[in-house]
């Protein structure tokens, strides 16, 4: 099973319910991209709008945090209405104790993910593979959609894979039809796309196409 998560950061933002109605029948999850203009030189939205895509949205959500210090946020995350289906995934670059962070999501009844950019090294998280349920491979600069696609750190994925036969490895940045394929034989069964999606005028062929890309992999 390939999960389909498309990213809100490239759909319109004055239409964001509309976003996420469109989407519900095509993907698995609402990828949240939360940006804090500190950890990354740009600014997204926080927990009030991620509390109102939950609201309105069928399907789980697939939040991902690029703030610093998240051990001070995930409290206002988690109240926003996650629940198990829903991942609430941070990067190991901002925390000492991701441990602890990890825990605290789990205890609350959310599912907990590592994100990791493309600098770092597969031995800087791959003691957190077993206590997580998703591990997120940035195959661009956090920030910005729209990049290209860094296809060298697909070997993340596949180590990842060598060590955890469940956990969901995710894939985020420069995701499309071409690229989507190369990730998922290298072990991804979580996929992020935002300009492939919402980048068009028709995001459910999209997200049609991007599926059916992976299909015969
Ligand atoms: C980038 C975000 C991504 C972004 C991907 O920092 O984490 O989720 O939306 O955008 P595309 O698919 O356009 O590369
Ligand atoms: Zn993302």
């Amino acid at each position: 099973m390939i999960y389909l998560s498309p990213s809100l950061l490239s759909a319109d933002m004055s239409r964001l319910a509309e976003a996420v109605d469109v989407i519900a029948d095509t993907a698995d999850y609402v990828h949240c991209d939360v940006m804090d203009g500190h950890f990354v030189p740009n600014l997204t939205f926080g927990a009030p709008v991620v509390e109102a895509v939950k609201r309105i949205s069928v399907l789980p959500l697939d939040v991902h945090l690029m703030i610093e210090a998240p051990s001070r946020w995930i409290n206002d995350y988690i109240k926003a209405g996650l629940d198990t289906n829903d991942f609430l995934t941070f990067h190991v670059e901002t925390e000492a104790e991701s441990e602890e962070v990890i825990e605290r999501i789990r205890d609350s009844g959310v599912r907990p993910g590592i994100a990791v950019k493309p600098g770092t090294g597969f031995d800087e998280f791959k003691h957190l593979i077993g206590i997580v349920d998703q591990v997120l491979i940035m195959t661009v600069e956090p920030g910005f959609g729209g990049q290209s696609f860094m296809r060298d750190k697909l070997e993340k994925a596949t180590l990842t894979r060598s060590v955890s036969s469940s956990v969901v490895i995710g894939v985020d940045g420069g995701i499309d039809e071409e690229t989507a394929p190369e990730a998922v034989r290298a072990g991804a069964n979580l996929l992020v796309a935002g300009t492939a999606v919402y980048g068009g005028n028709d995001p459910t062929l999209a997200l049609r196409r991007l599926r059916a890309s992976v299909e015969t992999v």
